[in-house]
């Protein structure tokens, strides 16, 4: 989605005005393109989003009937009606309200008999589809994207990973609030998977990414900083709020909107 098609930085005033610009932008995208391959994020970020969006829809401003999705992740043990996982937050937020038909949406089977299969079999789909056309990210404090989390080593393909304490932590939200339940492992989506996305859009609120999205844009590519990566990619947008951006060097910003 990116005009100059490298890492660009968009800068809204506020979360509010972040999400509303972004759903209107992917709602003209669905518009030029209605079979548009999606690829999706779960998290507190985008449920703003995913909200506006809906709301397009529901004023038939948008129509997301023929859109194909796949989301980033999913946890072990879990499968899709399973109120803690990732499938039922995005029918909970997004898929029941914006009326995207259940034969569209694809998702990991964090319980799957054979994880690995599984993973081969959604890198299948993907290609299957014809790739993702638009891939949207938040990112975690730590700067994992998808469940990249920081290592020495990144995985290319979608695969089976640990979840690290801080990650298990800030899902606790789906769990209760209860942390030991939050499961341990979860495919996810992996780098290259990720950076074959045709365009990538990050989106990144409030003052607790402020360090990760600064070096995120302007620090060294490496495995210790997931997001780090996006650097590398051709068409990638990082939709920020001020809150967020705030150690975001002026000569990085490409656009400051309000
Ligand atoms: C989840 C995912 C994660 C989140 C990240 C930020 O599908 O891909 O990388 O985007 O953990 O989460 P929030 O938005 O809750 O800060």
């Amino acid at each position: 989605m990116s005009p100059q098609g490298h890492l660009h930085v968009t800068v809204f005033p506020n979360d509010r005005v972040a999400a509303r610009a972004l759903a209107r932008r992917l709602a003209d995208a669905i518009a030029e393109q209605p079979s548009l391959v999606l690829g999706l994020a779960t998290g507190r970020t985008p449920i703003r989003l995913y909200h506006e969006l809906s709301h397009l829809v529901s004023r038939g401003q948008a129509d997301l009937s023929q859109v194909r999705t796949f989301n980033l992740d999913e946890f072990v043990g879990l499968d899709g009606s399973h109120p803690g996982s990732y499938r039922q937050f995005m029918q909970t937020h997004l898929f029941g309200p914006a009326g995207i038909p259940a034969e569209h949406i694809h998702f990991l089977n964090g319980a799957a008999a054979n994880l690995e299969e599984e993973c081969d079999r959604y890198e299948a789909a993907i290609a299957d589809a014809g790739g993702i056309d638009i891939q949207i990210l938040g990112i975690g404090t730590n700067g994992h994207i998808g469940f990249n989390e920081p290592a020495r080593e990144l995985c290319a393909r979608t695969h089976r990973v640990a979840l690290k304490a801080s990650t298990r932590h800030s899902n606790a939200g789906l769990f209760g609030g209860d942390e030991a339940a939050v499961p341990k492992e979860a495919l996810s989506m992996g780098m290259a998977t990720i950076l074959r996305a045709k365009s990538i859009v990050l989106l990144a609120t409030g003052k607790s990414k402020v360090s990760c999205v600064a070096q995120a844009v302007q620090g060294p590519v490496t495995t210790r900083m997931p997001a780090s990566f996006l650097q590398l990619h051709r068409d990638v947008e990082l939709v920020l709020d001020e809150a967020a951006a705030k150690d975001v060097r002026d000569s990085e910003r490409s656009q400051s909107i309000g």
